[in-house]
Formats: C-alpha cells, sequence, structure tokens
C-alpha cells in the first residue's frame, strides 16, 4: 500500500501513522500537513528516525490542488485517509471561515484530486457531531438524520455530504467513518481531558462548562485508528460506520478522574459559562462496524485513562512546547470571556 494520509502532525493522525508503520512495515506512508496550530512535526520525530524511505513528510494544504495532485503521482498514491481538519469545536464558534475553507473545501479538493489521479480508495473521517444532540437515551445510528450543530460539525457534515455526492456521481470508492471523543497520547491541551491535566498539574481552576452534566461516548485512540485502519482495508464502497468507545461519561465525572489520578483536589473545579449550543449527550451505536468490519473497542476508559495520564506526565517537554504561541491567544481570551 502506497498510502497518503492528511493531517499526520495532529492528534489521531500521529497515533495512526505510528499504528500502521507498525502493523504494516512493507507500507510507503507520505504524511501531508499545513502545520497550523494543532499541528505538531515533533510528534512525529520516532517514526521520521525509524521508518527510513517508508515515511515520507509534505508540508502543504489540503486546499492545494497543485500540492496535493503532485503528491499523489509522485508518490503513486493508491489510497487516502483524510483526517486534516480545524478540530476544536469552540473555536469554530470564535471564527468559523478557516473551518468552512479546510473542512468542506479541502475535503472537496482530497475527493477530486484522488478522483483525477484515479487513486484506489478515500477514507474520510468524520465525526458523531454531524448527528447533533441526544436526550437522555437512545443512540446514533449511522440513518440518523444529520443535524449539526456547531460550525465545526456543520462543516464536517458539509464534507460527509460531498462524499456521499462523489460516490453516487462518479461511483468514487470513498468510505466515511464517524467516530465519538477521542483521547490518549498526542492530544492538544485545548480538548477536555489535556487541557484538564495541564491545569491540574499547575494547580490553575479547571473550567467546566455549564452543569458538567454533558455526556460525551469517550474511545481510546487506539481503538479509532484500528477501526479507520479496518475502513481502509475492508469497508464497503459508499459506506457510513461509526465508530464509539462505549463509555459514557458526564464530564464533570472526567475531571474528577483527572484530579484523582493527578492528586489534585476537587475544590480547583469552576463551573463556567456555558459553550453556546452545547450538545447534551452523545452515544454511538457502532453494530454495523462490528458486523462488516469486525470493529470492536478494545480498552475500557480506566485503562485509557491511566494511559493516558501516563503519557503526558513521561512527556511534559511535550506538553510544554505545544503551550505557545497562537494557543496562548486563543486559549487566553477564550476562557478570559467565560468567567
Ligand atoms: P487535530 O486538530 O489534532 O489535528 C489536525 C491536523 O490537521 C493538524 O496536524 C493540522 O496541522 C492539520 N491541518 C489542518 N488544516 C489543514 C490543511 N488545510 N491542510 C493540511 N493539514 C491541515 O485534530 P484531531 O483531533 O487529530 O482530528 C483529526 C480528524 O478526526 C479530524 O477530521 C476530526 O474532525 C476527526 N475526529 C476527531 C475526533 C476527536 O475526538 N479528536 C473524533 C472524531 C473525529
Ligand atoms: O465527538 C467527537 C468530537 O469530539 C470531535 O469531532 C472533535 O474534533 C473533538 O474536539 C471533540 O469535540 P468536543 O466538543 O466534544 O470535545 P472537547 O474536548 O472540546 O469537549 C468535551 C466536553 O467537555 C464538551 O462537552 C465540552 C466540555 N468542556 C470542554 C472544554 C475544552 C468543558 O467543560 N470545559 C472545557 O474547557
Amino acid at each position: 500500500m502506497r498510502l497518503l494520509v492528511t493531517g499526520g502532525c495532529g492528534f489521531i493522525g500521529a497515533n495512526f501513522l505510528y499504528a500502521m508503520r507498525q502493523r504494516h512495515p512493507d507500507w510507503l506512508l507520505v504524511n501531508l500537513d499545513k502545520l497550523t496550530y494543532a499541528g505538531n512535526p515533533g510528534s512525529l520525530r520516532a517514526l521520521e528516525n525509524e521508518a527510513g524511505d517508508r515515511y515520507v513528510f509534505a508540508h502543504g494544504d489540503i486546499c492545494d490542488r497543485k500540492c496535493v495532485t503532485a503528491i499523489l503521482n509522485d508518490h503513486k498514491i493508491n489510497a487516502v485517509v483524510n483526517f486534516a481538519a480545524e478540530s476544536h469545536v469552540d473555536r469554530s464558534i470564535d471564527d468559523p471561515s478557516p473551518f468552512v475553507v479546510t473542512n468542506v473545501l479541502g475535503a472537496q479538493n482530497i475527493l477530486d484530486c484522488a478522483r483525477r489521479a484515479k487513486v484506489g480508495r478515500v477514507v474520510h473521517v468524520s465525526t458523531d457531531e454531524v448527528y447533533g444532540s441526544l436526550g437522555p437515551t437512545g443512540q446514533f445510528h449511522e440513518s440518523t438524520p444529520l443535524a449539526p450543530n456547531s460550525p465545526y460539525s456543520a462543516s464536517k457534515a458539509g464534507a460527509d455530504l460531498l462524499a456521499r455526492a462523489c460516490h453516487e456521481t462518479y461511483g468514487q470508492d470513498i468510505v466515511v467513518t464517524r467516530c465519538s471523543n477521542n483521547y490518549g497520547p498526542f492530544q492538544f491541551p485545548e480538548k477536555l481531558i489535556p487541557l484538564m491535566y495541564a491545569k491540574a498539574t499547575k494547580g490553575e481552576s479547571l473550567p467546566v462548562y455549564g452543569d458538567g452534566q454533558n455526556v460525551r461516548d469517550w474511545i481510546f485512540v487506539d481503538d479509532h485508528c484500528r477501526g479507520v485502519e479496518l475502513a481502509l482495508l475492508k469497508g464497503r464502497a459508499g459506506a457510513v460506520y461509526n465508530f464509539g468507545g462505549a463509555s459514557e461519561m458526564k464530564n464533570i465525572d472526567v475531571v474528577r478522574t483527572i484530579l484523582r489520578l493527578t492528586g489534585q483536589d476537587e475544590n480547583l473545579i469552576r463551573f463556567v459559562a456555558d459553550r453556546p449550543g452545547h450538545d447534551k449527550r452523545y452515544a454511538m451505536n457502532f453494530d454495523l462496524a462490528a458486523k462488516e468490519l469486525g470493529f470492536a473497542p478494545s480498552v475500557s476508559f480506566a485503562q485509557g485513562m491511566e494511559r493516558t495520564i501516563a503519557w503526558y506526565q513521561a512527556n511534559s517537554v511535550w506538553l510544554d512546547e505545544v503551550q505557545s504561541g497562537a494557543y496562548l491567544t486563543f486559549m487566553d481570551r477564550w476562557y478570559k470571556e467565560r468567567t
């Protein structure tokens, strides 16, 4: 396999590249990443050192037709996994524009270039947030109508519909995956779990939105990566697959777990103004992925959190390095406005 992975310097992309290198050492892995504030080439240093000519990094934008086409042709790519995106809901509330550019136009460019270059398969990585919000019961199925509530999820839903249209119109080989909340190594500390870890270890207050009762279905990142790999290797062209962790947790309980694992006091918890349009609950039904792909999450929330906290403890330099520049500018303003 000669695989193009986009957004490989981000959280899930980096974990995916390491997993593919380990399980398929003969594959060529090409990583196209724009290196936005969320892209960190340092996350892939070990892969770069170890993989030799089986790993190539290309600095570029998925919106750039010339760049994407050249990569597909020069490396004779036969499959693409598109992770590249603007991924943080709060930033999309602050400014939706870059989300529409990368998540809609960039995704469309990837689909278009792949079709013209006759690439075999595109796996488009999407999210459970395209379904909107659940009440206290029920689950999202692949047939649940799309009802995105944030600019981020609307942009992801737009790309999902383009992927569907390309399959229907051109017969293009595209598989869409929708996963619930990931956590694990290399996650950028603007997202709940690494943010709360970073704040707890500095003894800073932990900003919980609203009443902390919102529920997310947490999945350890390795399990998501396995799902994407299965979709790439075994997915049905034109299919959509849900992945979830079967691990529903209230935000406040996630925060308490982090405080317990870091030995910090619950007095650090501070309830702040809610996220506008905050989805109440996500829960994924992944029966289809279980049946057609053999997908099942293998890491419990307790195991995954222990591994995650241990990783952040052992990688404090990585964490310090990413908490600078553009990161601080947004975070300072965002949280000042909420407290
Ligand atoms: P991330 O923000 O950590 O990483 C995104 C990466 O994409 C970064 O390396 C960034 O530099 C790169 N990028 C951004 N714009 C680009 C562009 N125009 N061209 C090339 N590269 C660009 O994101 P993540 O959390 O790793 O999410 C990866 C994908 O998985 C996204 O598509 C996201 O929607 C999806 N997803 C994430 C989760 C989650 O819990 N994090 C869950 C389900 C789906
Ligand atoms: O569900 C999949 C999605 O999960 C992905 O598509 C997104 O890319 C990813 O960012 C994530 O979105 P969420 O909005 O669910 O994740 P986040 O970590 O931002 O927030 C998780 C929950 O924690 C959410 O209910 C909001 C809450 N929260 C978050 C932050 C950053 C807080 O209470 N305080 C905070 O400071």
